[in-house]
């Protein structure tokens, strides 16, 4: 049984992840600082396992703490680095924020892997990289255009680090993931994304207006050059997400990887428009939703989905739920937590 880090497993995509790697029989040790996760998701992942992953409160921040933490499991087998800060605005406001947590991070994790025999890295970056595509579907060769944000800035700063380290490394292989829209929740609703305060993302911010939360959606601009003039993109459902990762990491585990440094597009390759993902909502919920349409979100692309050939062929992966799976999942979780 291989023993597996997650940083930032108690987070969205981190937690649903560890739930994947646990049921494919992997040793889960989490890191999370709990900056943005409540301690209550390791009973959620518990509850849908039956085992209970290794937690260890651990700001990575902290170099010396990064370092004890490897020292204590020199055995890990793979890092599945999740651990960063991800809200654009933020990022905008306090760049060095941004940069201490999502870059001097990935140094530390880096820095120990390369005292190891043999490391596995899976990052997690983002469509965010290739900014408005020239082309669409967007393929893994697509540019990467000059960044919107502090945030999209250390994800494409993160890619370099992880690839220029490989290219020096003898023991380090590592893949990037760039997700797409992620979006839903675990089917058994035990699990699931957690906004703190006003969603930024469209999924919460319709769940928590449906659910009374919020009074109105606003539809950032219906004059863009699309079918309805709202904005298109790719919404994954985070268990097809989660699932990618296992995927990506097992073909490290297996050598299978062509090169020491892989980049992989993760998303379903179809596109929706925002007025799309209102009427999907509308449809499994059964609730009618209280929108209007208001100004362009300064920053937001056009249109953004992704080309899935390389994940589906080389990969060996692909989305298998629908967006109408995704909004169940996301009303189911946003009904749970408001019980509680
Ligand atoms: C955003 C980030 C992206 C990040 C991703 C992480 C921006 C500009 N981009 O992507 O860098 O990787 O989140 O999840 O913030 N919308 C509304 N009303 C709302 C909220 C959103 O109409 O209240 C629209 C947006 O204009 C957009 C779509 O819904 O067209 C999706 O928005 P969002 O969920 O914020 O994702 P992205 O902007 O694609």
């Amino acid at each position: 049984m291989s023993k597996i880090l997650v940083t930032g497993g108690l987070g969205f995509i981190g937690s649903h992840t560890v739930v994947e790697l646990q049921k494919e029989g992997f040793e889960v040790v989490i890191i999370d600082n709990l900056s943005n996760s409540s301690i209550n998701v390791l009973d959620g992942i518990t509850a849908i396992t039956g085992k209970k992953p290794i937690f260890e409160k651990l700001d990575l921040r902290e170099k010396s703490a990064v370092q004890e933490f490897f020292k204590t499991h020199n055995d890990v087998k793979g890092v599945i680095h999740f651990a960063a800060s991800k809200a654009v605005g933020e990022s905008v406001e306090n760049p060095l924020l941004y940069y201490e947590n999502n870059i001097n991070t990935l140094v530390y994790v880096l820095q120990e892997l390369n005292k190891l025999k043999e490391a596995n890295f899976i990052f997690s970056s983002s469509c965010t990289v290739y900014g408005q595509a020239d082309e669409l579907p967007i393929t893994e060769n697509a540019p990467v255009k000059p960044a919107e944000s502090p945030y999209g800035n250390t994800k494409q700063i993160g890619e370099e680090i992880i690839k220029d380290t490989c290219k020096v490394s003898a023991q380090l292989n590592a893949i990037a993931l760039r997700y797409f829209n992620p979006v839903g929740s675990h089917e058994s609703a035990l699990i699931g994304e957690l906004p703190i305060g006003v969603p930024q993302n469209l999924v919460p911010f319709i769940t928590q207006t449906a659910i009374g939360l919020r009074e109105q959606l606003s539809v950032f601009g219906d004059d863009y050059p699309t079918e309805d003039g709202t904005c298109i993109r790719d919404y994954i459902h985070v268990v097809d997400l989660a699932k990618a990762h296992v995927v990506a990491l097992q073909r490290l585990l297996a050598h299978k990887n062509e090169t020491n440094f892989e980049v992989f597009n993760l998303g379903t390759g179809t596109g929706s428009s925002v007025l799309e993902v209102i009427k999907s909502f509308e449809r499994v919920s059964g609730e009618t939703l209280n929108y209007k349409i208001a100004p362009r979100r300064a920053g937001d692309v056009i249109a953004a989905y992704a080309h899935t050939e390389k994940a589906n062929k080389v990969l060996g992966w692909k989305s298998d739920l629908t967006l109408d799976d995704a909004m169940a999942s996301a009303w189911k979780w946003e009904k749970h937590i408001r019980e509680q």
